[in-house]
């Protein structure tokens, strides 16, 4: 493909409202990133991508807008979001803010005009409206967020439909003026000088129009509403629209949130005229449960799994464009507790080991806060303890399923968003330093161990091994550009890929065990990275032992090294 800036980019996933709290309300905030740009910077960063920042009543924590045009207060205000545009500008750091257009909040003044007008509102068709059935809503469709996709609109007989909470009643995209009035609103932020946006649930825009009732998958009576309400024909005609509208007018960047695309139609939206530069592949992140709603139906998982995951997901995406990269989100579990089964295991080696696994696919990196110094999942007491909407629904729907209470604080445990969303560990001080007063959300205790302060100070730290992956890649065109091709593909726990480009290669090894693990080298390498003491420049060795949970990335000699 044609080279691409955004395919140099590294990028970094704020939290806001768990990064740093810069007025001690126990909130994280704008002014409290702009803060940390230092931070960032010596990171090695180039862009942040930030959750969603927009006015909202926050039930699913901004993913919920109830003003598009305004910011929520508790991060701040636009003269705060100007000054950090500005300020990461000069440092050469890109901001991308999220899309959130599948849905508003129900206390947008159009939702709540509806409510006060039902009949009459010049908003009634902004939303998708149904009657009911005999008493029954108009479908069996199940939410994300668990319960019927249909609420009752208040003092009617009609419902109006959510793919994920009651609060978030989603637009009808039939509509014309409602499409219309999203893309003013779109253009509206890429003038404002941002770089692009990461696109929520976007492929949830489109819904069967047939609204038929499906055989039930639970003890709720209920089906997952992704089968009629996700990826649905005619999608293409509003995401070649939305695009055309506003995307092609600006060299921005797109990151699309699209779960549920199959692969054969990838070209489609990544492809040369594809509808977003990039698409998140959640497969292989939800390897260890049935899927992404249903974290009681458990998977056994072993590195071969994951591996295969990993490399149709890096062959099908390089057939027809680039992918997005990512280990951690705020809607996933920490990385190190998922992908490490072991907790003694879970360490300096296998953190950076998986850092780089993933650094050096094809494709732009993401980082997601906490994820440079090897953050790592809690273990909550009980229910009260949890804040996402989602693991609430997980936890009674478990024990609807079956479960005792005990097994269903297990699943949340293991699987809550919650895990990635504890405020941020900058120090061993009371809350981690990232506020003076409790707050929002209870801290990871390990923050005094696992910290941003200690591992600065330590060398040999994950921190400082980010930093070195970091600088790798973006002084290697291979490493940027290069063609992936996947080797040891049959090997039970070594994960190894090829990356080429032109006459330079590099070879990529990952013990993904505790065990050491034999390779045959069959050249002379010069060792560009290895989690283990540097002391090799150049390995030329028939075999090599990899030591348990090694990263060892190695340049083929005799070829030129591109810098
Ligand atoms: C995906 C977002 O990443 C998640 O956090 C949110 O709850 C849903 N979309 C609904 O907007
Ligand atoms: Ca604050």
């Amino acid at each position: 493909m044609e080279k691409k800036w955004w395919q140099k980019e590294v990028i970094y996933q704020i939290y806001p409202k768990s990064f740093y709290d810069s007025n001690n309300d126990g909130i994280g905030d704008i002014k409290g990133i702009t803060q940390k740009l230092d931070y960032l910077e010596s990171l090695g960063i180039t862009m942040i991508w930030i959750c969603p920042i927009y006015q909202s009543p926050m039930a699913d924590n901004g993913y919920d807008i109830s003003d598009y045009y305004q910011l929520n207060p508790e991060f701040g205000d636009m003269k705060d979001l100007d000054e950090l545009i500005e300020r990461a500008k000069e440092k050469g750091i890109k901001i991308v803010l999220d899309l959130v257009i599948n849905h508003t909040s129900d206390e947008h003044p159009w939702f709540q005009d509806l409510l006060k007008n039902p009949e009459d509102s010049k908003y009634r068709d902004y939303y998708i409206l149904k009657s009911g059935q005999d008493g029954m809503p108009p479908t069996n469709w199940r939410s994300v967020f668990g319960g019927s996709v249909w609420e009752p609109l208040k003092n009617t007989n009609e419902y109006y439909f959510h793919s994920f909470g009651v609060k978030q009643p989603d637009l009808n995209w039939e509509n014309k003026q409602v499409r219309n009035e999203l893309y003013k609103m779109v253009n509206y932020w890429l003038k404002k000088g941002i770089a692009g946006f990461r696109v929520d649930a976007i492929t949830f825009i489109k819904k069967d129009q047939n609204f038929d009732n499906l055989p039930a998958d639970g003890a709720d009576g209920l089906v997952k509403c992704t089968k009629k309400a996700r990826n649905q024909a005619g999608i293409e005609e509003f995401l070649h629209e939305l695009k055309e509208e506003t995307f092609t007018k600006y060299d921005c960047v797109t990151i699309g949130e699209a779960p549920g695309v199959p692969y054969e139609q990838y070209g489609d939206f990544i492809g040369d005229n594809g509808y977003f530069s990039m698409i998140f592949d959640f497969r292989y992140a939800d390897l260890d449960v049935a899927s992404g709603s249903e974290w009681f139906k458990r998977v056994e998982w072993n590195v071969l799994d994951l591996k295969k995951l990993i490399f149709k997901s890096q062959t099908e995406i390089q057939k027809v464009g680039w992918g997005a990269n990512f280990l951690e989100n705020h809607d996933q579990n920490r990385s190190l507790s998922k992908y490490i089964k072991e907790e003694e295991n879970r360490n300096f080696y296998s953190a950076t080991m998986l850092g780089a696994l993933f650094f050096y696919l094809r494709g732009t990196p993401f980082i997601y806060q906490g994820q440079e110094i090897g953050m790592t999942n809690f273990k909550r007491k009980s229910i009260e303890e949890f804040d996402d909407i989602s693991s609430i629904d997980q936890y009674y729907r478990s024990m609807n399923e079956g479960f005792s209470a005990e097994e269903a604080l297990h699943f949340i445990n293991l699987r809550s968003r919650d895990n990635s969303r504890t405020p941020f560990h900058w120090n061993d001080q009371e809350y981690g330093g990232f506020s003076k007063v409790k707050p929002w959300l209870g801290m990871n205790d390990n923050y005094r161990s696992i910290n941003v302060e200690q591992q600065e100070q330590d060398p040999n730290s994950i921190l400082h091994f980010y930093k070195k992956i970091i600088q790798l890649r973006q002084k290697s065109e291979c490493l940027i550009y290069g063609e992936i091709e996947p080797i040891l593909e049959d090997h039970p726990t070594i994960v190894a890929y090829k990356r080429k480009y032109y006459a330079e290669e590099i070879v990529c090894y990952f013990n993904f065990s505790c065990d050491e693990q034999k390779v045959v080298l069959d050249d002379k390498f010069d060792v560009l990275l290895d989690n283990y003491k540097e002391d090799k420049q150049t390995v030329s060795e028939q075999e090599y032992f990899l030591k348990p949970y090694q990263a060892l990335i190695l340049l083929k000699q005799g070829e030129s090294h591109h810098e």
